[in-house]
């Protein structure tokens, strides 16, 4: 490889001519249902809501479906309905989006952090280890559509006692042995705000094949209204967290395409992993044969920067002047967050380290989001083209 990095003045790999898949993707399906809602007149709470249910049940093999604002307040919800508040503790992963530990807080719980593995998601070795007579509940997350390791995590939760809740706010569509994810455990959670693979701008759900744990759900998403009572009487503390009849005709035209996508995304996820895991130093997330369906919610690689030959900053730097945009994903841990260390400080409890989370956010996790696995094998073909190119010039690129 004798050409120059475009970072120091070489022709890119992908010239401006070239552009990546834009997200959302929509079209007239995504227009007409819009439309056709504003027409009606009747943009609350209705039909499109209630069949938007009924279709992503089914898609997740589950039997009931709550829609809800987003995936924040369904895990609240979750929580909630589930009696775990003040003094009990939920077991989360370090390397997730702050909301799945800001929700065990926020009614009340402890969010007790056990680290991550090759997976990128929950180390199941670890988590019987960190079970306490406090544990109510284990929330795995399927980090970026990988499906945790549900075998292991429902015997924990079997042994000891604990709700299992799914975090399954990446991975939609994704299966476990032919079952879909957020129907594996005791219930899970969604979210389809606007960067998630079908979204409605904002938007969540919760699902479940508890029919009293749904309607509990429904009652709080619903200001604790009963299933049946009189539109003024509240049976439950709830809140307001409906969705709007847009958001559920939104949903379903997304739904429509997600199969097609889900398979279009695998397919270019599997041919990343064997050609970028054949390059020294570089690692993509570790799968499971056991996973039938695997959802791309992002599409993770680990580096190695002494085996690689360069830093992570150095190689999304070279990578973005070659026209592509890696993204060096959450910068700390939740251990780090601020809030979640004062939490801590204020129970006078000490945040464990994390070190596979740690490394993933201050060194070593790379992203690429969900868009451009819907690109063409080309495109595919160029990431590999661009990150070997980094690879040989690795020396050249500036600290
Ligand atoms: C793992 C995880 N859990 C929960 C959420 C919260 O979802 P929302 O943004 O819809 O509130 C997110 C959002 O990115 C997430 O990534």
């Amino acid at each position: 490889m004798g050409e120059v990095l475009a970072l120091l003045g070489g022709e890119p790999v992908r010239g401006g001519e070239k552009a990546w898949p834009v997200w959302p993707v929509f079209d007239r399906s995504e227009e007409a249902a819009v439309l056709s809602v504003l027409r009606s007149g009747k943009w609350w709470y209705g039909e499109e809501v209630a069949a938007f249910e009924r279709e992503f049940a089914a898609f997740q093999d589950a039997k009931y479906c709550v829609s809800c604002s987003n995936g924040t307040v369904a895990l609240e919800i979750v929580l909630q309905a589930l009696g775990i508040g003040p003094g009990d503790e939920v077991l989360v992963p370090p390397y997730t989006f702050v909301a799945t530990a800001s929700a065990v807080m926020r009614v009340g719980a402890t969010p007790v952090f056990v680290d991550v593995d090759a997976s990128w998601c929950l180390d199941v070795e670890q988590v019987a280890a960190a079970v306490t007579p406090r544990t109510k509940a284990l929330m795995p997350v399927h980090f970026g559509g990988r499906v945790c390791d549900m075998e292991r995590m429902r015997s924990v939760a079997v042994a000891h006692g604990l709700v299992l809740i799914e975090d399954a706010c990446h991975s939609w569509g994704s299966k476990w042995q032919g079952k879909g994810t957020g129907a594996l455990g005791r219930c899970g959670v969604f979210s389809f705000q606007h960067s998630k693979n079908i979204t409605s701008g904002e938007g969540g759900a919760i699902v479940t094949d508890d029919e009293e744990l749904a309607d509990l759900c429904r009652s709080i998403a619903n200001c604790g209204r009963g299933k049946d009572g009189p539109w003024y009487y509240h049976v439950n503390i709830g809140t307001n967290a409906r969705i709007t009849e847009m958001q559920g005709a939104l949903l379903r035209a997304q739904l429509s395409r997600l199969e097609s996508q889900t398979v279009h995304r695998e397919r270019n996820g599997q041919y990343l992993d064997a050609a970028l895991g054949a390059i020294a130093g570089l690692t993509p997330q570790a799968g499971d044969t056991r996973i039938t369906r695997r959802a791309y919610h992002l599409y993770c690689l680990h580096l190695d920067a002494a085996r690689f030959g360069c830093s992570r900053a150095q190689f999304i730097r070279a990578a973005e002047a070659e026209g592509l945009t890696v993204s060096a994903g959450y910068p700390i841990t939740l251990c780090e967050q601020p809030a979640i260390q004062k939490f801590y400080a204020a129970q006078g409890r000490e945040l464990p380290l994390c070190p596979v989370a740690h490394d993933l956010s201050h060194s070593g996790g790379m992203w690429l989001l969900h868009a451009q696995l819907l690109g063409s094998e080309e495109d595919m073909e160029d990431v590999v083209a661009i990150v070997e190119k980094i690879q040989a010039h690795a020396a050249s690129i500036p600290a």
